[in-house]
């Protein structure tokens, strides 16, 4: 590929991403970064001059991932890790291995996340526990991790990737509702406690947003492609880079007195009482 290529991808993904200067130089950890929301997460940060590293159980897309922000983004540094972030131990080692390479972690994106949509009464106890292990303790294991990093240096940011789901209920959404509405309640517990160690922490809460998500559960038939968007006021999904920009804002001095809220981007989804 040409010098001349690459400049027109780089430049072609920063004009989409609003810019936010102080996000340059910074380290952002991402999870769940091989797909979706967390996949366009780390091109908005690389965008802004972010440095990545970017953790996700599925090798194959963490280094496709690797490679495209390589040719679009060469001086980005990128660290790829894969580990579940159910496993504590993991978690631990990949924040270490992190810090020991950038020296920080200015900011991280606790995003990763599984849906398990399931009649209730036929949501078996192992699935239940999965969705919670991962959508619920994962998130906690991460942010406990790298909080001890971030109250040593004195500064942070943490965004947990809720959803809309952690403030409304739907039917068959147990396992997901629960463990998104905890989320929403442990990013209130973080911010209040760390925020005299120079901590924010809030949470973004998503409505459907076209990602491998969703796609699996229209493809499985447990979700009705054009009901959806006929429910969504906005008459459509939301794209992932629309939440990452989300995240930019947040994540930037911007949004410097914003903390313990869990902040809603669906369309208007949740405001509408249907009939
Ligand atoms: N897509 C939506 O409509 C939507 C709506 C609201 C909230 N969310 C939330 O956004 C987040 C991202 O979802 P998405 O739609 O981009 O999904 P996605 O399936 O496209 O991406 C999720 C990524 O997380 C990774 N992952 C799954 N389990 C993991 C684990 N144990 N450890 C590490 N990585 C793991 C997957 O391999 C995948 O790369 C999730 O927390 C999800 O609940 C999504």
């Amino acid at each position: 590929m040409s010098d001349h290529t690459i400049d027109a991808h780089a430049l072609h993904a920063t004009a989409k991403y609003k810019q936010f200067p102080d996000l340059a130089n910074q380290v952002a950890f991402i999870t769940g970064a091989g797909s979706g929301i967390g996949r366009a997460m780390a091109d908005a940060f690389a965008a802004n001059g972010t440095h990545l590293a970017l953790l996700d159980v599925n090798i194959e897309s963490l280094e496709r991932a690797r490679a495209e922000l390589h040719r679009t983004f060469p001086q980005i540094e990128v660290e790829c890790l894969v580990a579940s972030i159910v496993d504590e131990t993991a978690v631990e080692a990949a924040t270490a291995s992190i810090h020991a390479r950038f020296g920080r972690i200015d900011i991280l994106l606790n995003n990763a996340g599984i849906s398990a949509n399931r009649p209730t009464l036929e949501l078996p106890a192992q699935q239940w526990r999965h969705a919670i292990d991962v959508n619920l303790n994962g998130v906690f294991f991460c942010a406990q991790a790298v909080a001890r990093h971030m109250v040593a240096q004195g500064s942070g940011v943490i965004l947990n990737t809720a959803s809309m789901y952690g403030t409304v209920a739907a039917p068959e959404r147990a396992a997901y509702c629960a463990s998104k509405a905890a989320v929403v309640m442990l990013t209130k517990v973080l911010a209040v406690e760390w925020a005299p160690k120079g901590l924010r922490v809030n949470a973004l809460a998503p409505g459907y947003v076209h990602t491998a998500l969703v796609q699996e559960l229209v493809s499985t038939g447990r979700m009705d492609l054009a009901a959806l968007k006929k429910r969504t006021p906005a008459g459509r999904l939301g794209e992932p880079h629309e939440i990452a920009t989300l995240a930019l804002f947040l994540a930037s001095e911007h949004a410097a007195f914003i903390n313990g809220q869990a902040i809603v981007a669906d369309g208007g989804w949740s405001a509408y009482s249907y009939i």
